[in-house]
């Protein structure tokens, strides 16, 4: 039976989801990477493994990062010996850590966004909320909305355990909720804290070791919305296009085992190597959008996994040194934040079209790419559009 079409309850915005303010978070203690082998191989009781550690030093030396930021100080660590261990049982501790840190850490980012976006908070209507560090019922999503104030009403995304990607997907779940839903605000938020998967290095673990140069704490979240209110909202990019895909002979690449022992990591040799070899095919897709730009002409917000990633994209695609520079910057000084770092990348390269006098906040380009990937291996990525930088 057909049913006489009925006016949509929720009526759709007219123009394209728009980041209207970002903030970013990060734990107050710093490590310098020139300092962190001994710092690590101390606290894990490890020294003696003189061998592993001089690899893990070559690591770090190679890893393109200046410093990053733990909530798992010295002092931490020593009150919670089981996180220290390779393989000890230590879920509990390290739930109880991250239960309360990813939310509170997000929330220090969120308020930024939101003072630099200018609205109220009672006009947030949506909250999407991506972390890898531990799982809780109700969820962070529920913690940021309590800690932040929000209403009861504000309807909320919570997606745990994308791992990396998980950036890209919460600007993709925010575009969709702002575009079919006029007057929507939402806040896109991601929040990592390392406590999940911090462990003490074994020779049976290499890529563990990897893992433990790379990754540090942090929060990034973004306030999104169509339709900006004129002489208030300020668009900084504007979303265009959002895909994802899952890359092919990828399986295992990047994968995560929540244990007793926390989430255990795997990375496998060749992951740069498989994101610059599958990257173009997404890519062409997604500038057709615009136009098909040369990919020199487009500015470039790709996630930091690690410096071997970024360089072979870099080649793959031909690009100019200076195009991954808001990607290099972040890596320099957060590391590998997982879902947060791409947030990071962003504010970088906005920051440095407003320090560098850019004609746009895409370091003068008009149209960008915004790329996160992780394990799958799954690569998200969304073409943005780069506000005047007036
Ligand atoms: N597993 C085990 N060992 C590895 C390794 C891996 N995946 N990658 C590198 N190594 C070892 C090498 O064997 C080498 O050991 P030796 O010094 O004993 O020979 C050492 O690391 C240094 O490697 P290289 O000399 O080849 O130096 P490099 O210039 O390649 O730098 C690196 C090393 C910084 C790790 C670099 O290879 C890199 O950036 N790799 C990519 C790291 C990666 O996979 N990042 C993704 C993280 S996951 C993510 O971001 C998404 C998510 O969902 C969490």
């Amino acid at each position: 039976m057909a049913h006489a079409p009925i006016p949509r309850g929720q009526p759709r915005a007219d123009g394209p989801a728009c980041v209207l303010g970002i903030g970013t978070a990060v734990p107050p203690t710093e490590f310098l990477q020139t300092e962190y082998p001994d710092f690590f191989f101390n606290i894990t009781n490890t020294s003696e493994k003189e061998v592993l550690k001089a690899k893990f030093k070559r690591i770090c030396d190679k890893s393109g990062i200046r410093k990053r930021h733990f909530f798992l100080t010295e002092e931490v660590l020593k009150a919670n010996p089981g996180i220290c261990t390779y393989m000890e049982p230590s879920l509990n501790v390290r739930q109880d850590i991250v239960v309360v840190q990813v939310p509170k850490l997000a929330a220090e980012a969120a308020q930024k966004a939101i003072q630099e976006w200018g609205g109220k908070k009672s006009d947030i209507t949506h909250v999407v909320f991506v972390t890898t560090s531990g799982v809780n019922m109700p969820g962070a999503d529920h913690a940021l909305t309590k800690l932040l104030g929000l209403k009861p009403s504000v309807k909320r995304v919570m997606l745990y355990q994308t791992g990396c990607f998980g950036g890209a997907t919460a600007l993709r779940v925010a575009k969709d909720l702002a575009e079919n839903n006029k007057n929507a605000r939402v806040l896109a938020v991601c929040s990592e804290v390392t406590a999940v998967t911090y462990r003490a290095p074994s020779e049976n673990h290499l890529d563990g070791l990897v893992g433990s140069a790379l990754f540090g704490d942090g929060a990034g979240v973004y306030v999104v919305g169509s339709d900006p209110k004129p002489d208030v909202e300020k668009p900084l990019f504007e979303v265009h296009w959002a895909g994802e895909s899952i890359l092919p002979d990828s399986d295992g690449a990047i994968d995560g085992h929540m244990t007793e022992a926390g989430l255990i990591f795997h990375l496998m040799r060749d992951v740069p190597g498989l994101i610059s070899k599958n990257i173009e095919n997404l890519l062409t897709e997604a500038r057709k959008c615009v136009g098909s730009p040369d990919w020199n002409e487009m500015f470039w917000a790709v996630h930091p996994g690690g410096p071997a990633i970024l360089d072979q994209v870099e080649a793959k695609l031909k690009l100019s040194k200076d195009k991954m520079q808001g990607s290099r910057d972040t890596l320099s000084e957060y590391g590998n934040m997982s879902s947060s770092s791409i947030l990071f990348v962003l504010d970088q390269i906005r920051n440095r079209s407003v320090k560098m006098g850019a004609s746009t906040l895409g370091e003068g380009s008009e149209f960008g790419f915004f790329i996160a990937f992780g394990p799958g291996l799954t690569l998200e990525v969304l073409v943005l559009r780069a506000a005047a930088n007036v």
